[in-house]
């Protein structure tokens, strides 16, 4: 099952590829968490992504594609894999295509999460995450202890650089304008579903399950 979890910041990519990665047993490749990752360390992509992200902007395609083709070509996505957070861009999409092509694996299936923009303001601008592991904390669902210490490693609970109002209003329209058009490039190749995001965390994954489970079965 090789899919692409699609979706604006917010919508529960992330929330929703780990409950699939648990379930199916395939890997979740965040390109997020792997930039997130990067600038901790203060690798060489990680210091050119730094302030791109801080800014809510997208990271340039070439960096973005070399990411994505080193982590692809490793052996645990042999049988399946859940982009979340990839591709955001039509380059991306052309360039991931080809790549599968390259590597004689299926093709991507694309599922959107779609939410309204008022519930993603309020999601993100509420959201507080571990410094160290990324752990999410959320009022709504897990909010994060008193004492800011993360549960899982000790680590800093922080606010994420880019997850203040204004910057979440810019990732928002970027993604209308630069992501949008994905969308389209799925749907018209007819690989593309979509469910209602607006939903407790377990409903909206029953929705996707019954997709998968659909397209899948063997
Ligand atoms: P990335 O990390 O991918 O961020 P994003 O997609 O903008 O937003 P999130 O990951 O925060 O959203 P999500 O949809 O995963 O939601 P989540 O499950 O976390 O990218 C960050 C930056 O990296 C980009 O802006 C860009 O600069 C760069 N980048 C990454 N990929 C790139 C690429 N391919 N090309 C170029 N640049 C790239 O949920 C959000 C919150 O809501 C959580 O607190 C969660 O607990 C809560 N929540 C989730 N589901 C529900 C629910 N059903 N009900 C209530 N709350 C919920």
């Amino acid at each position: 099952m090789n899919l692409i979890l699609f979706g604006a910041p917010g919508a529960g990519k992330g929330t929703q590829a780990k409950l699939i990665s648990k379930n199916y047993g395939i890997p979740q490749i965040s390109t997020g968490d792997m930039l997130r990752e990067a600038v901790r360390l203060q690798t060489d992509l990680g210091k050119q992504a730094e302030s791109i992200m801080a800014a809510g902007q997208l990271v340039p395609d070439h960096l973005m594609l070399r990411l994505i083709r080193e982590r692809i070509t490793k052996p645990d996505c042999a049988n399946g894999l859940i982009l979340d957070g990839f591709p955001r861009t039509i380059p991306q999409a052309e360039d991931l295509a080809r790549l599968m092509n390259e590597l004689n694996l299926p093709p991507f299936v694309c599922l959107e999460i779609s939410v309204p923009e008022e519930t993603i303001i309020n999601r993100l601008s509420s959201r507080k995450t571990c410094s160290q592991c990324g752990a999410d904390y959320n009022p709504a669902i897990n909010p994060a202890p008193a004492d800011m210490k993360c549960t899982v490693c000790g680590g800093r609970i922080v606010t994420r650089p880019d997850d203040n109002e204004e910057t979440v209003k810019k990732r928002l329209e970027v993604f209308k304008r630069q992501t949008g058009p994905v969308k389209d490039y799925y749907a018209k190749n007819g690989n593309f579903y979509s469910v209602d995001g607006n939903k407790p965390v377990n409903e909206v994954y029953e929705s996707i399950k019954k997709i998968l489970d659909a397209l899948f079965k063997s």
